[in-house]
């Protein structure tokens, strides 16, 4: 089970201050852990057996592998928490040699989707439309583009076959999937984007692209086990959603995940998501960024270290060697020799051993720490980080489902483009 560790040499927070906040708001722990009767709208995940149970994991199970004995390629159409989570695991961890995903409806620019609709050339093409309300202008926009590439390629009926939609029953979404024809799987009406990783948005594409997903299914149960019966002193969602907060009221403004794994570079995206559309309203909330090591010491690097006091930092520390490479001895003198021998796991290690030890002389430093970055534990942290800023946002005091803010650009800009309402 992920571990949460403390390096705190400025506060010694953990240790003065941690039990005493635990302690007084136990309680928003326990009414986390039963799930809120006003939030019954968006607690679609807190029970995985909802949305993830064994029977949607054999359907989508079967869904996937008939699309990946025909699928070259299997396009992903969708933004936010409609793409994300399963983007995150994909670019990860996916098998070689299986269905590609690529992506779209996460832009408006035209240039990647030119670039998709090339890459598409010569390929076996199925595409997934997912979206909540079939309202947002990215993935609707992409989908039309798409949709008539299909039309072109395929011939009308050939192309229904190919495309499959993820939207809620009734939405016009749904409509038009009747109407046209396309096969249409649900997302959950009581789920908002940003908390469906363990459902069919996210199952889905991760399963065309040969991920284990009963597996990943299976890490969030258990981390659902874990946080929704384990007493307050010990849980640790608890522990890390306090500190948050201890360190947000103590003046932090942002929080840094960072890990010396760029597999997880999509995984930072997801988080960010989470916690700036869950926590960043009422004036409060702490800036999620993220720090890619080691090639982001060499920039971001010095800020943290030196630059204004503003964050502390969330390392997520992949304890199992995964991969290995060693450096063997070479008759061109480089300056490299202290190296002969080692293995690059080894040399990656120690870097962020160094680096931990390094901003922890600056900033608090908290660490979490999985065995092995495989579908398993994908799941036990998309469990972790929602259960955590379920519990954040009520210990920060706002509403962590809704994203109000998100609104008043999309009005502008359909006020813009003239759009009326249908
Ligand atoms: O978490 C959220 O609710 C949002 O980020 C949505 O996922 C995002 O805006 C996409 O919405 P939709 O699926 O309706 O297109």
């Amino acid at each position: 089970m992920l571990k949460l560790k403390v390096n705190d040499e400025i506060f010694d927070a953990a240790e003065k201050e941690l039990p005493s906040y635990i302690k007084k708001h136990m309680q928003i722990l326990q009414t986390v852990q039963a799930g809120e009767e006003c939030y019954k709208d968006s607690l679609g995940w807190h029970d995985t057996s909802i949305w993830a149970g064994d029977e949607t994991i054999d359907k989508i199970e079967s869904i996937a592998a008939g699309i990946r004995k025909i699928a070259d390629a299997f396009v992903l159409i969708g933004v936010g928490g409609s793409n994300n989570a399963a983007r995150s695991v994909i670019e990860a961890i996916s098998p070689d040699g299986g269905t590609e995903i690529l992506y779209a409806g996460n832009t408006i620019s035209p240039n990647p989707i030119n670039k998709v609709l090339k890459r598409l050339e010569c390929k076996e093409v199925y595409i997934n439309c997912v979206a909540k309300n079939f309202e947002t202008l990215e993935p609707g926009v992409s989908f039309r583009i798409l949709r008539q590439y299909l039309v072109n390629r395929y011939g009308k009926e050939e192309a229904a076959k190919r495309i499959i939609c993820t939207g809620t029953i009734g939405s016009s979404l749904d409509k038009l999937c009747i109407n046209n024809g396309y096969a249409f799987v649900p997302f959950p009406t009581d789920i908002g984007g940003r908390y469906t990783a363990l459902s069919y948005v996210g199952l889905l594409p991760m399963a065309v692209a040969g991920i284990d997903i009963r597996s990943l299914v299976k890490g969030g149960k258990d981390m659902e086990n874990y946080l929704r019966y384990s007493a307050a002193e010990e849980n640790t969602a608890m522990q890390y959603a306090s500190l948050r907060n201890i360190y947000f009221s103590k003046g932090y403004k942002l929080e840094l995940l960072s890990a010396f794994e760029p597999q997880l570079r999509w995984f930072y995206k997801w988080w960010e998501q989470l916690f700036a559309e869950s926590e960043g309203k009422d004036g409060l909330g702490l800036f999620p960024v993220s720090g890619e090591f080691s090639e982001e010491l060499h920039s971001l690097g010095q800020y943290i270290q030196d630059g204004s006091p503003i964050m502390f930092e969330t390392f997520i520390d992949v304890k199992e060697k995964q991969d290995s490479i060693v450096i063997k001895p070479d008759n061109i003198l480089d300056g490299f020799d202290y190296l002969n021998g080692k293995d690059l796991w080894d040399v990656n290690r120690a870097a962020f051993e160094a680096t931990r030890a390094a901003h922890g002389k600056k900033l608090p430093c908290l660490t979490l720490e999985i065995d092995r970055l495989d579908p398993y534990h994908f799941g036990q942290l998309f469990y972790f980080f929602q259960f955590s800023c379920y519990l954040s946002g009520k210990l920060l005091g706002i509403n962590p489902f809704n994203q109000p803010g998100v609104e008043a650009y999309k009005n502008c800009m359909f006020e813009a483009l003239g759009k009326t309402k249908i």
